[in-house]
C-alpha cells in the first residue's frame, strides 16, 4: 500500500546552515548596494527598468525566496523524469543528511534573477543528476555541475528555476570566449558586465558554505 512506498521530495539539494545563510543574505545585499552606486551599473540601468531614466532599488527588485539551499535533483514528488531513480541512488541513500562545504564561486545577476554560483568538488558531482545541463540546454555541452547555484533572489513573477537557466546562459557565453566587459575591481572580487543586464561578481576569495543535504516535502 502506500504507506510502505518512499514518498518522493519536491526536490533534493544542499540546505546552507542557518547562520550561513543569514552571512550570504548579507553579502549579497551588500553587493547590490556597491552595485547599485556604480556608474557603470547605471548606465545600463534601462536593462533592469525598461526605461533609461527609472530609478531601481535593487534590493526590493529580487524577492527574497526562502531557505537558501543548492538544488541537485528537482523531483517534482515523482513526477520529474528520473526522480525515482535519482532518489533510489546509492550514493543519494549514503550521502542523505550528511554535511558537506559548497563552495561560491561567485555572485551574478539578469534582470530576472540573482544567485550564487556553486563550484562542486569531485565528490559532490557524484550526487549531481545526469541530464541537468541537456536538459536545460540540449545544444550545448555543457560542463557537468555548472549549473548548480543557489536562487538568492527572483524578480517578481520569475520563478526560482530560472536562475540556474540564466547562469547557464552565463556559462555558455563564457565558454565561447566572450570575455564580457571588465567594469570593476571590487573588495570581493572583478565585475564582469556580459550584456543584456548580466553581471558576474567573480568572487576573489571563493566563500566556503556550510550545508546538509537532504531534500524538501514543502
Ligand atoms: P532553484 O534551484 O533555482 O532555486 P518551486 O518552488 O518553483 O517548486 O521550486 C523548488 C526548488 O526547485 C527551487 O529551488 C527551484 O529552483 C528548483 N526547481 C524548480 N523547478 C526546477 C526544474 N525544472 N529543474 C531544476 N530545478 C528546479
Amino acid at each position: 500500500g502506500p504507506l510502505e512506498e518512499t514518498a518522493i521530495p519536491l526536490f533534493f539539494g544542499w540546505f546552507l546552515c542557518p547562520s550561513f545563510q543569514e552571512k550570504l543574505k548579507s553579502m549579497a545585499k551588500d553587493f547590490l548596494k556597491t552595485l547599485a552606486g556604480l556608474e557603470a551599473f547605471k548606465k545600463h540601468l534601462s536593462d533592469f527598468t525598461g526605461e533609461a531614466e527609472k530609478e531601481v532599488d535593487l534590493e526590493k527588485f529580487f524577492q527574497d525566496k526562502g531557505m537558501l539551499h543548492c538544488t541537485t535533483k528537482f523531483c517534482d514528488y515523482g513526477k520529474a523524469e528520473g526522480s525515482k531513480e535519482y532518489a533510489e541512488q546509492q550514493s543519494v541513500k549514503d550521502r542523505y543528511g550528511n554535511m558537506s562545504e559548497l563552495t561560491l564561486s561567485a555572485l551574478f545577476l539578469t534582470p530576472r534573477t540573482l544567485g550564487a554560483r556553486v563550484s562542486l568538488s569531485e565528490e559532490q558531482l557524484q550526487l549531481w543528476p545526469t541530464g541537468a545541463e541537456k536538459e536545460a540546454v540540449p545544444d550545448a555541452n555543457l560542463p557537468i555541475g555548472s549549473r548548480a547555484h543557489v536562487t538568492l533572489g527572483c524578480a517578481e513573477g520569475v520563478e526560482p528555476v530560472q536562475t540556474g537557466l540564466d547562469l547557464l546562459e552565463l556559462v555558455q557565453l563564457q565558454q565561447q570566449g566572450q570575455e564580457g566587459e571588465q567594469v570593476e575591481d571590487l573588495e570581493l572580487g572583478s565585475l564582469t558586465y556580459y550584456g543584456k543586464g548580466m553581471w558576474v561578481l567573480s568572487l576573489k576569495e571563493p566563500t566556503v558554505a556550510p550545508a546538509c543535504f537532504s531534500s524538501y516535502y514543502g
